[in-house]
């Protein structure tokens, strides 16, 4: 396995501490969170199920015998499992690049505790480095991206990737976030976004990020 999949693995795999016997798990979507639904798996008799963020992570859960439930249908939800693109030392991330933002940021939302999973290659000091992910009404997209241009940001259109709600994602380029709260609610200020990958307002309660020295948690 490469060094970074032991990473994320080692972090994933940590994340079991934070999960409640008899309760509903938020999972979800991406190659890290995969690790972790393999090792949710060890203990899916203890857990009720869990709320997921995407038909790729619903699918893996289920393979598992894992029942997942329909969010409106759940009760409390103590705790949210997934990663990130990049997280800064406040726990702000952006998120998205496996285009499941809307269903994680509405989770996220839920939840009562995030643990944010990664290797440590995505801490980063100013987030914006890797593009940011804005899910778009289909005829909306020219509309927004003229707009996301008049923010100073350089929008490039996802070709090809429609998400679960089937909507477009245009990837957010050259921008240096220096403010990311007010950057995240200006983007859902433009008519026709559905949500934008910025997880500010409500970031990750903690951190558990894979090393080479072990797994590293931030609070
Ligand atoms: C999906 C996400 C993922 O959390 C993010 O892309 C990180 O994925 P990975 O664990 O594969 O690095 O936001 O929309």
């Amino acid at each position: 396995m490469a060094a970074s999949d032991e990473m994320k693995k080692a972090a994933a795999e940590a994340a079991l501490e934070y999960v409640e016997n008899g309760t509903i798990v938020g999972v979800g979507t991406g190659s890290t969170v995969n690790f972790f639904i393999d090792a949710l798996a060890t203990k899916k008799d203890d857990i009720e199920g869990a709320v997921s963020s995407s038909e790729e992570s619903t699918a893996r859960l289920k393979a598992h015998g894992i029942p997942v439930f329909d969010l409106n249908a759940a009760g409390p939800v103590p705790v949210y499992i997934d990663g990130a693109d990049e997280i800064n030392e406040h726990g702000q991330m952006i998120k998205g690049g496996g285009a499941a933002l809307t269903r994680e940021k509405i989770i996220a939302a839920v939840a009562e505790k995030y643990v944010c999973i990664a290797d440590q290659s995505k801490m980063v000091g100013i987030l914006g480095k890797f593009p940011l992910p804005v899910e778009v009404i289909p005829m909306a997209r020219s509309y927004v991206a003229r707009e996301i241009v008049k923010l100073g940001g350089d929008p490039e259109w996802r070709q090809g990737v429609t998400t679960d709600n089937g909507n477009w994602i245009l990837d957010v380029h050259n921008l240096e976030i220096m403010k990311p709260m007010e950057l995240e609610d200006k983007l859902n200020n433009i008519v026709g976004v559905v949500t934008n990958g910025l997880f500010a307002a409500r970031g990750a309660n903690i951190a558990l990020l894979g090393s080479p020295d072990g797994v590293k948690k931030y609070e």
